[in-house]
């Protein structure tokens, strides 16, 4: 009874606002590294222990409190169903630790990675800062990660089991090891695809980190489809994706969303983080003394809001046929995330805006899903999608 009544006032959110919150509202103090590694490290050990009792527990009180059950919420992709649309982005869980529990956190599904052929260290820190005033971050992590082989053994120790069979929807986000001539980019990527399909729902080519250098050339058509046909060699039937930077011309991107319907691939998840400023005020970056337009490194956050959509829309005015595509950036607010369904995404994903509103974000989203729903009289999220049905105030 008592240890039932401690964890009912263990909420999610109460922890949240009470450490969390407070240390996201400034740019300096704790690093945000170091708070991303603590909280993997916790979520890694639930994830490998989650059916122990006491964890399972924490978990189930989690999921009380985070998911948000509406059947109408529910498609099918890749053969199979996502619970809702709101995924977590890739980046955050890179080596996969959480695999096993991010449905716990309310998500429809989780996207791990990204990762590379070598393990690699990534750039030297400091590489990641907080702006609070502006609601985002600025990253050049550089695709630091274990390397897929250890990938593999992180995801059998949490014993995920087989993609169809399982409950949750889990995709694995492929880069480029920075060892890798780009000439050898098809090469590196597929060996890393050979051993991580088996276990993945869905597999993401990532072409659009902004701190591997060259790495965003592989989105030149030629290139693109030269890569895709390699990949497609390969010999399983993972659904294949494409994710793509936000600062492509605006030709680039239908000359994208073309070879993405003539290669027939999956989809499509618009976007990555920003090379641009997005006109953000000229401002220091307090851990380096430089401005925030001399440090290197993407954009990610609220400023990434308008340029996303846009690329959405583009994507969906130029995609022939039906290809899903999965919108990201900036998303913050039920608001901001029904835009994004109406202007032709059919999934979602969330980053920086999930660790500034906390893990809340997405039951806010589904509900305010579920009553914009109500409000248009729509039976199912898909009639929303690519719609430009207005945000309906209740
Ligand atoms: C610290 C950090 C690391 C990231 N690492 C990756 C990555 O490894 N692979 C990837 O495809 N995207 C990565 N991203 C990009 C996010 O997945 C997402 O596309 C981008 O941040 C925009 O979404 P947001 O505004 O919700 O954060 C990273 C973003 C951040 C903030």
């Amino acid at each position: 009874m008592k240890k039932q009544s401690f964890l009912k006032t263990l909420s999610s959110d109460a922890l949240y606002n009470q450490f969390l919150s407070p240390i996201l509202s400034h740019d300096t103090g704790i690093d945000p590294e170091r708070l991303t590694q603590f909280a993997l490290a916790l979520i890694g050990q639930a994830s490998i222990y989650r059916k122990r009792p006491g964890i399972s527990e924490i978990l189930n009180q989690l999921a009380n409190e985070l998911q948000h059950a509406d059947p109408r919420l529910e498609q099918k992709f890749f053969g199979k169903s996502f619970k809702n649309p709101i995924g977590l982005a890739a980046g955050f869980d890179k080596n996969g630790v959480g695999a096993g529990i991010w449905e716990f956190f309310g998500f429809g599904y989780g996207e791990i990675g990204t990762v590379t052929w070598h393990s690699q260290k990534g750039n030297p820190r400091p590489r990641l800062f907080r702006l609070a005033k502006e609601k985002a971050a600025l990253n050049r992590m550089g695709f630091n990660n274990n390397g897929a082989k250890a990938m593999l053994k992180t995801l059998q120790k949490q014993n995920i089991g087989d993609p169809l069979n399982r409950q949750f929807v889990l995709g694995i986000n492929f880069g480029k090891s920075k060892v890798t001539p780009l000439e050898q980019a098809a090469e590196d990527y597929a060996a890393s695809l050979e051993i991580l399909s088996p276990l993945a729902n869905y597999a993401v080519i990532n072409v659009s980190s902004p701190n591997t250098p060259g790495l965003r050339e592989l989105q030149k058509p030629s290139q693109l489809r030269r890569l895709i046909r390699h990949l497609k060699l390969l010999n399983n039937s993972l659904p294949l994706l494409i994710k793509i930077a936000p600062d492509l011309e605006d030709t680039e991107i239908q000359h994208i969303a073309g070879v993405a319907c003539e290669e027939k691939l999956s989809g499509l998840i618009a976007v990555n983080t920003s090379l641009d400023r997005l006109g953000l005020d000229s401002r220091i970056i307090l851990q380096t003394g430089r401005t925030l337009q001399e440090e290197a490194g993407g954009l990610s956050g609220s400023p990434l809001q308008k340029r996303a959509v846009e690329v959405l829309k583009l994507l969906r005015k130029s995609s022939v046929n039906d290809i899903p595509l999965i919108g990201v950036g900036g998303i913050d607010s039920p608001k901001i995330a029904w835009e994004r369904i109406t202007a032709g995404a059919s999934l979602l994903q969330v980053y920086t805006g999930w660790i500034f509103q906390g893990p809340s974000l997405v039951t806010n989203i589904l509900k305010g899903f579920s009553e914009q729903l109500d409000l248009h009289k729509f039976q199912s999220i898909s009639e929303a999608i690519g719609s430009n049905a207005p945000w309906l105030e209740a």
